[in-house]
């Protein structure tokens, strides 16, 4: 039977020649690392073979591709893929005490498929290097709290915060349908972005937009680090293709783009806007990205049957019961990202846009007035015809309101102008009640 001689330790063992050295160096007690568990998906068992290179198996395939990936100089071999036929002696890479205390033949992280965020502010640059590093602070924390709540509803778990990015990974604990919740998450952060502008516009004047990219991939997850510090997360090539992903926003001025592999894994479930045949660091020829408007996750879709119809072109969606307008007449519903508020006036529904087209403020709670057929926006004086969103009147204040109003929005450049706007129709949608329930229509 053929000897292995395992330096430092210099103990020789019996190889048989159908078992691995990694199994040799295991069923002698000589410690050794194997961080993948012996599959051939890393490279921590390497050997440093000092004798008898010509004794050890062909390299397999994975090794050979590992290996050269690693770019270890000559006589490295992996103990998990080779046997030998004839003597060898054999360094480990063992170094000092520190690397004895590592050891281990057990696995040290799972390599698992889940899907990857990425997310980054557009144009975060020009909007804060007028603001002191204390605005910055405020704001950043402000924007975070909204998108971590996204990330957190849908599953996932961040992972990183990289300036003003931040990373996601979702399915690390094997939860159901993580690209689809990845995917969901990535467009609500869009939608919190969207309703953040106003804010951001009217406290600052300016804005900015964001930036997101999914992929579905395989990494490692375990825990990294050491002391205090240590933490349960994940590596791999496909955390730096997400990465690459979310950058071709720029690239294609898309705001939330997903991999095909995300593709393939919700093409069921999305609304797709676009897609884009693009070259990726990293990658040999072009890959396919796809730009994402909707997605209803599989558990829904069911649900969705039920509560939605196309009718002559009109996406009609059911809403509330009849009834509950009684103690609540003015209701606000999320529809094909529109936020729709529906009033009752008599026994008729009404259906227009939430936010007023001044300022982007609610309109909900509003004064009706039956005879005028109109709704007030109460921030400044704005009437609108609740059937058909037609403005009546525009920014109705009395001159030394109006002057007071000037002088305090002063300060803030977008705020000043806000008196001087055109008057804007407010958008308005057709209802119906089917069955005791209230239905609105959007295109
Ligand atoms: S926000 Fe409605 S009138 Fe100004």
């Amino acid at each position: 039977m053929a000897k292995v001689t395992f330096l430092p330790d210099n103990k020789e063992c019996n190889s048989p020649s159908n078992v691995t050295l990694l199994e040799v160096a295991k069923r002698n007690n000589i410690p050794h690392v194997a961080a993948c568990g012996g599959e051939g998906n890393c490279t921590t068992c390497r050997l440093l073979i000092l004798e008898g290179i010509d004794n050890c198996s062909e390299e397999t395939e994975k090794e050979k591709a590992l290996i050269e990936k690693a770019h270890t100089t000559e006589g490295f071999r992996l103990a998990c893929q080779t046997s030998i036929s004839g003597d060898i002696t054999a360094r480990r890479l063992v170094l000092d005490s520190d690397d004895i205390k590592e050891m281990s033949f057990d696995r040290q992280g799972e390599s698992k498929k889940i899907a990857i965020l990425f997310s980054d502010i557009r144009g975060f640059t020009p909007f804060s290097e007028k603001l002191t590093p204390y605005d910055v602070v405020f704001i950043l924390n402000r924007y975070f709290k909204r998108m971590v709540k996204v990330i957190e509803q849908n599953h996932g778990r961040v992972d990183n915060y990289i300036g003003d990015g931040m990373v996601a990974i979702f399915g690390i604990n094997d939860e159901q349908n993580p690209a689809e919740y990845a995917v969901k998450a990535a467009l609500e952060m869009r939608d919190e972005m969207d309703d953040m502008k106003p804010y951001l516009k009217t406290m600052y004047g300016k804005d900015f937009d964001i930036g997101v990219g999914v992929h579905w991939g395989s990494a490692v997850v375990g825990n990294i680090g050491a002391g205090e510090s240590k933490r349960f997360t994940a590596i791999g090539d496909s955390m730096n293709f997400a990465s690459r992903v979310e950058s071709a926003n720029k690239e294609f001025k898309s705001r939330v783009l997903i991999s095909d592999e995300v593709f393939q894994e919700v093409k069921n479930n999305v609304v797709i806007k676009d897609y884009m045949r693009t070259m990726v660091k990293g990658i040999d020829g072009r890959v396919t990205l796809h730009e994402v408007e909707q997605i209803h996750l599989s558990e829904e879709i069911e649900k969705l049957e039920s509560v939605q119809k196309i009718e002559d072109g009109i996406n009609w969606r059911k809403c509330e019961k009849v009834e509950s307008f009684e103690s609540e007449p003015q209701q606000v519903f999320r529809i094909n990202r529109e936020n729709i508020l529906v009033v009752k006036v008599g026994n008729k529904f009404h259906a227009i846009n939430e936010k007023c087209p001044h300022m982007n403020l609610t309109m909900k709670g509003g004064k009706i007035d039956q005879k005028t057929g109109t709704i007030l926006c109460a921030w400044h004086n704005t009437t609108f015809c609740y059937k058909t969103g037609e403005v009546k009147e525009w920014i109705k204040v009395s001159k030394p309101a109006k002057f007071l109003m000037k002088t305090l929005m002063k300060s803030n450049k977008q705020a000043d102008g806000a008196l001087d706007v055109e008057p804007m129709d407010i958008e308005s949608y057709p209802t119906q009640v089917i069955d005791g329930y209230v239905w609105v229509g959007a295109k």
